[in-house]
């Protein structure tokens, strides 16, 4: 129980850490973009193109007021053809009309003016959606390309590791690479970047225009940015505390769930429902109260931000306001009524990015992290690949040779010492030994799934590492300790021997181990659905199934993991006589649970520690009261009992 939640627990917590090389991601991450270049630079234009009409807006504004509405002398008017002076003074100017005619007529020249400087200001705004509604999709486009290439690059690697990697690393952890650290980087490159760039542009350019117009007034109308930002970060990072601690709680919640309902037939064996119910009620609690304490601080933020943008256009107001009413100049320049609305516009453009950059740059820092532990993965070397001189294995003939090979997990701790062993094509050698022994990590070998750390294995005279991995493995059959069948048709499961068997290729492997027989009583026959992991089959029928996918295969090198559980004594005979058609012709390396296989064998290797302690047939290691002796008195004798009937044994065999 403590493992799993301390496993998820450790994920979590990597979740959120900090990046550390911020500089060589971004670098990394840029060579995907690369190819997108002229994608990138357009997107950046529309930024440009975007930012500028949202701060084009507010002069346009301030002329409509300063030009149309309260014209004054002197007033900057570049938006429009004539104001309103030069109209009356054009009117003025025209002796043929009426005093009535002329004031219709500077009305209406107003208004049109007018209407032309609205009409401005409508097309900016289209102009201005339709730029950023393009960046965002062209964004969105390119970074679910750039994804894609990152996600089938992960994937591709992933085989390419070796199972050391995969034992000595947790499949949650790895899956968390290829969705939540993911997603929140599609998150960041579909919203956040382009989010923040514009942001801080428009907050940038803003500020010049303002500078430009007054400097004193600007640094009044600015005088609430500090405390937003003050305000910002304190509330966001007590949020991001809270949802910090929430994600951990949140990461409680998941593994208990998922421990519970993996191990339920555990949790309903031992009457740990009270317990764990309680145990599930603690975390999720824990996990509402960090919840709630995180909404605290998010909900604040947004009130207090605009709270003090009020204060700010308040400051705008008056500032303005009073210099206009004693008419004199503000620090030195001329305010107009103009530049007060046009002040308002700016001070509220610029406070909106505020709030935005501030979160958003928590999305990016996780990007970026969860970037940084997605390199490191691609960049996880596989323990061994084909020598740059690897040639593909000719057609196996089948001698298997192992001098004096030594294998370890971990650096100087031999699991296996100095094995040797030697045998010829078509042998079928069973390997015993009491449990941890080395034997599942000694027949490992043949298939090159781990390399020896001395001494070589030898196939056909030839070194494993000097052929290629895929015309080493091709040629191998392995049935499994505990065979993994996929959710799917029980065809599919027995063609993944060989994918490009047909229908009647994949009937006539099953019918040859005799697996048939019960797929046809199946629902659908061998289209039946399988549950995952071959849920729906019993552990018999489980391991038929990859008996006739390793038929389909018909490989020249077997290798067979007996599983220990026992089964009936009629699918026992069914397995049996399936094994022995399997096994016929090949070399085949069996370790064996059942005497019968071991009976079979030609040669019988008893491995303890590591060592192989004795060889011979099962009748040679039985005359000489060695190890096997023992270990046939106390694991295989009632085998024999059983399979010879005598009434007894008959019976346990039945109730088992
Ligand atoms: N991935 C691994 N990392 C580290 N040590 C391992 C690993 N796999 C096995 N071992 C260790 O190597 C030794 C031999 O293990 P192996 O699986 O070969 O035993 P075995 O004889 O097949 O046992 P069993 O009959 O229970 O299947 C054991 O002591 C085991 O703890
Ligand atoms: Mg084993």
């Amino acid at each position: 129980m403590m493992g799993g939640l301390d496993g998820a627990r450790r994920i979590m917590e990597r979740e959120v850490s900090k990046p550390k090389n911020v500089g060589a991601t971004i670098a990394r991450f840029g060579r995907y973009f690369g190819r997108y270049w002229l994608i990138l630079l357009l997107i950046a234009i529309l930024i440009v193109g975007s930012t500028w009409t949202q701060v084009v807006a507010p002069e346009l504004i301030g002329q409509a007021v300063d030009c149309y509405l309260f014209p004054r002398p002197g007033a900057v008017c570049t938006y429009t053809k004539d104001d309103a002076r030069a109209i009356e003074a054009r009117f003025r100017a025209d002796q043929s009309l009426s005093e009535a005619e002329r004031a219709e007529a500077i009305r209406n020249a107003k208004v049109s003016g007018l209407l032309g400087l609205a009409a401005l200001l409508v097309l900016l705004f289209v102009g201005g959606s339709v730029m950023s509604g393009t960046m965002f999709f062209l964004m969105n486009w390119t970074g679910l390309h750039v994804l894609y290439n990152l996600r089938r690059e992960v994937f591709q690697h992933m085989h390419r590791l070796s199972l050391r990697y995969y034992a000595e690393n947790e499949v949650g952890n790895i899956m968390s690479r290829l969705t939540s650290d993911l997603e929140t980087i599609q998150q960041t490159i579909n919203f956040a970047l382009i989010s923040v760039t514009s942001g801080a542009l428009l907050m940038v350019w803003i500020a010049i225009k303002m500078f430009q117009a007054n400097v004193g007034y600007a640094l009044l109308s600015l005088s609430m940015v500090p405390l937003m930002f003050v305000a910002t970060l304190h509330f966001s990072t007590q949020a991001r505390k809270a949802f910090r601690r929430s994600r951990q709680q949140m990461g409680n919640v998941n593994a208990d769930l998922q421990e519970s309902i993996a191990g339920v037939r555990e949790v309903q064996a031992f009457s740990r429902e009270e317990e764990n119910i309680a145990e599930f009620m603690r975390v999720n609690a824990a996990n509402r109260d960090a919840n709630v304490r995180a909404a605290s601080f998010t909900s604040a933020l947004t009130p207090t931000l605009e709270a003090l943008g009020f204060v700010a256009l308040a400051i705008v107001v008056v500032v303005g306001g009073i210099a206009i009413f004693r008419d004199e100049p503000l620090f030195g320049t001329t305010i107009s009524l103009g530049t007060v609305f046009a002040f308002l516009q700016y001070v509220q453009r610029f406070n909106q990015p505020i709030q935005q950059i501030a979160l958003l740059w928590t999305n990016i820092q996780s990007a970026i992290a969860g970037g940084e532990r997605i390199f490191g993965l691609l960049d996880t070397k596989p323990d061994f690949e084909d020598a740059p001189n690897a040639r593909p294995m000719p057609l196996v003939k089948g001698t298997v040779e192992f001098v004096d090979v030594w294998a370890e997990y971990k650096k100087g701790q031999p699991v296996l010492r100095g094995i040797n062993l030697r045998a010829e094509a078509g042998q079928t050698i069973a390997i015993v030994g009491p449990t941890g022994a080395g034997k599942t990590t000694l027949v490992n070998l043949i298939p090159r799934f781990y390399d020896v750390s001395g001494g070589a294995v030898l196939i056909d005279g030839v070194d494993v590492r000097d052929i290629t991995l895929e015309s080493l493995r091709s040629q191998i059959g392995i049935v499994p300790q505990d065979s993994f069948l996929f959710a799917d048709t029980v065809m599919n499961n027995i063609r993944y021997g060989r994918l490009d068997a047909t229908d009647e290729e994949v009937i006539a492997a099953a019918k040859l181990v005799a697996a048939d027989q019960f797929i046809e009583r199946l629902p659908n026959g061998y289209q039946t659905v399988l549950g995952e992991r071959g849920a729906g089959l019993s552990q018999g029928q489980r391991q038929l199934i990859a008996i006739a996918r390793a038929a389909l295969k018909n490989p020249r090198i077997l290798i067979l993991d007996e599983a220990t559980s026992s089964v009936d004594t009629r699918t026992e005979r069914i397995i049996q006589n399936a094994l022995e058609k399997l096994l016929r012709g090949r070399t085949s390396f069996v370790i064996a649970h059942r005497l019968s296989t071991i009976r079979n064998a030609d040669l019988v290797l008893v491995v303890q520690a590591g060592q192989i302690v004795e060889r011979g047939t099962h009748s040679e290691l039985l005359a000489a009261k060695g190890a096997y002796y023992d270990l046939y008195m106390s694991q295989f004798r009632r085998q024999d009992q059983a399979t010879s009937g005598s009434a007894p044994s008959q019976a346990t065999a039945v109730t088992a």
